[in-house]
């Protein structure tokens, strides 16, 4: 990172071809966690989303619409892309759009100086294009077509006829950058992860690297070849320069130091274009590469990628508007493996849902607030000379916290969340145990008492803080709850990698009743 410290993390930017499915929430999700983590552990954190607006795949979608390009944009931006942000609680510090001045501006000047610097030329180029795609093909990519497309070559990844294209076009010597990009993964084997993507991409740039056609002349909704306005620049070397103009490349010297280079989430279908090209791009201009570049894996329904094109899309308010959207962050977070792929099911989000947050942590939390409110009058109870068991409960925390950390660091959220939750398991096996219940009506175990749910009530703290950055608004509530912001400041404030620091709580903390942090799902007769 440039100066160190800052953390900066992005998403691709999305096509505003259609609205989103839970596939690009993912993608989100996985980004918000990571950025409310670093937010919440002090790093001085930037995370920067966005929509990618031109290109004939949205000039075909608008047009067959009856409106322009940037009208479907527009439309689709604020009644479909903006929204999500809320719907998934994102807390995203800019949102670029690439129809957006301070993005076409700042592309030309990056296209201009890498003109300037000799690295494109003028040259024919023939050979096939997936608009799905917006990507060059090689016919290694593609199959022979079923259905409706039968006997032809099809785009795998859409399955749809791919165009033969005969233009003529500049040209980015990417061809140059063969050998400093096998470096840059040689010398930092976690540029590109997980590490079956990266071995992919080595595979791939080993077998040799072609120059990039990054113009187009038969269709003109893009940003304009600065030299040659009879070209727009290719989609896709317009997209990804979004990550750094949005960060201040050619506008703002100083917040782009700071910022660049950032840590990057892409799905795994679009691994290339950011761990091949984009590096090599930013070589070409003199800049750093990414800090590094991750391909998650996709969702898939019914053993296949989730899309819009194929039918398959699910909009995440389906989920959100029965789960919530801290449910909806939860379950993708905590049931797929980041990097892997997972099948979604409407029985395996009910079934955690119930079991993991509902019983789980919900009905943990409710139990420890109302026990405070019944037998201390709702003030936490100082703790006394603790027992063993009560030292495991402090030694899981501490655990919980460090190896949380580490996972974040290391982009594997699904362990992030499973070490916290040995805090939510072990916790509920000490009250089974301790039964404070039984305590409570021995008058002479009243010290005991307050030791059992101070512990109780301070381990909530310490999963409050955790788990804030997966589900903000259930902490928040826990938070109040637990008497937290009076005692303590807001939740956020709360630095993550101190969590596991015991005894932050004070006693004397009064704690309000607390609505079910996980309200039970009414059955719909669907
Ligand atoms: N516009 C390009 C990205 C340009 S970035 C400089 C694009 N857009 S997209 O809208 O098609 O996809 C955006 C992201 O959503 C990709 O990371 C893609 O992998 C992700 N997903 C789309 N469908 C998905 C699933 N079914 N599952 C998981 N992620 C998926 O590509």
């Amino acid at each position: 990172m440039a100066d160190g410290t800052s953390f900066y993390i992005t998403t691709p930017i999305f096509y505003v071809n259609d609205a989103p499915h839970i596939g690009h929430a993912y993608t989100e999700v996985a980004a918000d966690v990571l950025a409310r983590w670093h937010r919440q552990a002090g790093d001085p954190t930037w995370f920067l989303t966005g929509t990618d607006e031109h290109g004939q795949k949205i000039l075909r979608t608008a047009t067959a619409n009856g409106v322009s390009p940037k009208e479907w944009a527009d439309k689709l931006v604020s009644e479909s892309w903006y929204p999500l942000l809320d719907t998934i609680d994102i807390s995203n510090d800019d949102f670029i759009r690439t129809t957006e001045e301070r993005h076409e501006t700042n592309v030309q000047l990056f296209l201009q100086r890498l003109y300037d610097a000799g690295f494109i030329y003028t040259g024919e180029f023939e050979g096939y294009y997936c608009v799905g795609c917006e990507e060059y093909k090689q016919e290694s990519d593609l199959v022979t077509g079923t259905g409706e497309y039968v006997g032809q070559p099809v785009c795998a990844i859409h399955s749809k006829p791919v165009e033969l294209l005969k233009e003529s076009n500049y040209f980015f010597r990417m061809s140059d950058f063969a050998d400093r990009l096998l470096a840059l993964y040689e010398e930092r084997p976690d540029f590109v992860q997980p590490e079956s993507a990266r071995n992919e991409v080595i595979q791939f740039v080993r077998q040799g690297l072609k120059d990039l056609s990054i113009s187009r002349s038969t269709f003109d909704w893009g940003i304009k070849v600065p030299w040659d306005d009879t070209h727009v620049v290719y989609v896709w070397f317009d997209a990804l320069l979004n990550y750094i103009t949005a960060a201040g490349y050619g506008s703002d010297d100083e917040a782009f130091a700071k910022r660049w280079p950032a840590t990057q989430i892409v799905g795994k279908d679009i691994l290339r274009f950011h761990a091949v090209i984009w590096p090599a791009m930013l070589m070409a201009a003199g800049l750093d590469v990414p800090q590094r570049v991750f391909g998650h894996g996709w969702l898939l329904v019914g053993g296949e990628k989730m899309s819009k094109s194929k039918l398959t899309g699910i909009a995440p308010n389906e989920i959100t508007d029965t789960f919530g959207s801290d449910a909806f962050r939860y379950y993708f977070m905590r049931a797929i493996a980041f990097g892997q792929d997972g099948s979604f099911s409407w029985e395996d989000l009910s079934a955690r849902y119930q079991a993991e947050l509902a019983n789980g942590f919900g009905n943990l939390a409710s139990r420890v607030v109302a026990m405070i409110t019944r037998y201390f009058e709702g003030v936490v109870p100082p703790e006394g000379e603790p027992t063993e068991a009560d030292l495991a409960i402090r030694a899981a925390v501490a655990a919980a916290a460090t190896d949380a950390d580490v996972a974040i660091e290391r982009l594997a959220i699904q362990d992030a969340i499973t070490s916290i939750w040995r805090i939510v398991d072990d916790l509920n096996g000490y009250i089974t145990v301790q039964e404070p219940w039984v305590l409570a009506k021995d008058e002479e175990q009243r010290e005991r008492l307050g030791t059992v749910l101070y512990t109780a009530a301070e381990g909530l703290r310490a999963l409050a803080v955790l788990l804030s950055p997966f589900m903000p608004k259930a902490t928040e509530t826990l938070w109040t709850a637990l008497g937290g912001a009076d005692a303590l400041g807001p939740l956020t404030a709360q630095p993550v990698r101190d969590a596991g620091t015991w005894g932050q709580l004070p006693a004397g903390t009064t704690v309000n009743g607390l609505e079910a942090l996980f309200p039970r799902i009414e059955a719909t007769n669907e």
